[in-house]
């Protein structure tokens, strides 16, 4: 929270959809979440998430009210709320368990901002914004082979490392070959050029 007790916002990105943000999660937000994992049933989202690991509803808002950012650097799991114009369109969390091992989620709630460019935009934003906060030396990314979406945005800006089938992925993820791309505090500042490079092309071609 800040001085007037409105979460922080960390990071703020001009797109053609609005002002895209970063911000620490609020305990509103937490509804949007319980509903969007326990509630949704589209097949996209039944195609990447194992709901039996999710328990109930209540597990999943304690375990989301707990993510709300305390300010302690060991908070193991934290969360962020994604905002387009103002409103709540979807969360990202933070899983650490060594310098080595920390996990992180990203979810575009709102399925009518998907596919417009606001995960790859606000990509170099998201990492900064956990390495800034936690002492974190690796990153790993765990994205199913099928999810399109998901793989297109991170190819603009991090190779994959390696492909294989794995039985227990991190967080809700259902069993599945999975693409793991490893980040380093070091190409945060290359992953800013490529986002500047995409906002160029994007420029140059609305002329
Ligand atoms: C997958 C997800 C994170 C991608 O974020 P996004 O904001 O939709 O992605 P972007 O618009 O920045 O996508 C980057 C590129 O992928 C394309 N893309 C995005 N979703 C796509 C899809 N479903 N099919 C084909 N292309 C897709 C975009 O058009 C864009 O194309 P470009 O390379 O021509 O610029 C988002 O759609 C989402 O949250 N989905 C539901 C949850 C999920 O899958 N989370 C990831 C779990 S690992």
């Amino acid at each position: 929270m800040n001085s007037t007790g409105a979460p922080v916002v960390h990071a703020a990105v001009d797109t053609s959809r609005g002002t895209a943000a970063l911000r620490d999660l609020a305990a509103d937000d937490v509804d949007h979440i319980v509903a969007y994992l326990h509630d949704e049933r589209d097949e996209h989202l039944n195609s990447l998430i194992d709901r039996k690991k999710l328990r109930s509803r209540e597990e999943t808002r304690f375990r989301f009210l707990s993510a709300v950012r305390t300010g302690d650097i060991n908070q193991r799991h934290v969360a962020f709320a994604i905002t387009v114009a103002g409103r709540f369109a979807g969360f990202t969390n933070l899983v650490r368990y060594t310098p080595q091992d920390n996990y992180s989620h990203w979810h575009m709630t709102d399925p009518r901002l998907r596919a417009g460019g606001l995960s790859a935009a606000l990509y170099p934003y998201r990492i900064n914004l956990y390495f800034d906060l936690y002492p974190i030396e690796r990153l790993i990314h765990q994205t199913k082979t099928h999810n399109v979406g998901v793989n297109r945005m991170l190819d603009k800006y991090v190779p994959i490392a390696a492909t294989r089938y794995i039985e227990r992925p991190d967080g809700a993820a259902s069993a599945d070959e999975f693409h793991l791309r490893y980040v380093f505090r070091d190409d945060i500042p290359r992953f800013f050029a490529i986002v500047a490079g995409l906002s160029r092309n994007r420029r140059g071609g609305e002329r």
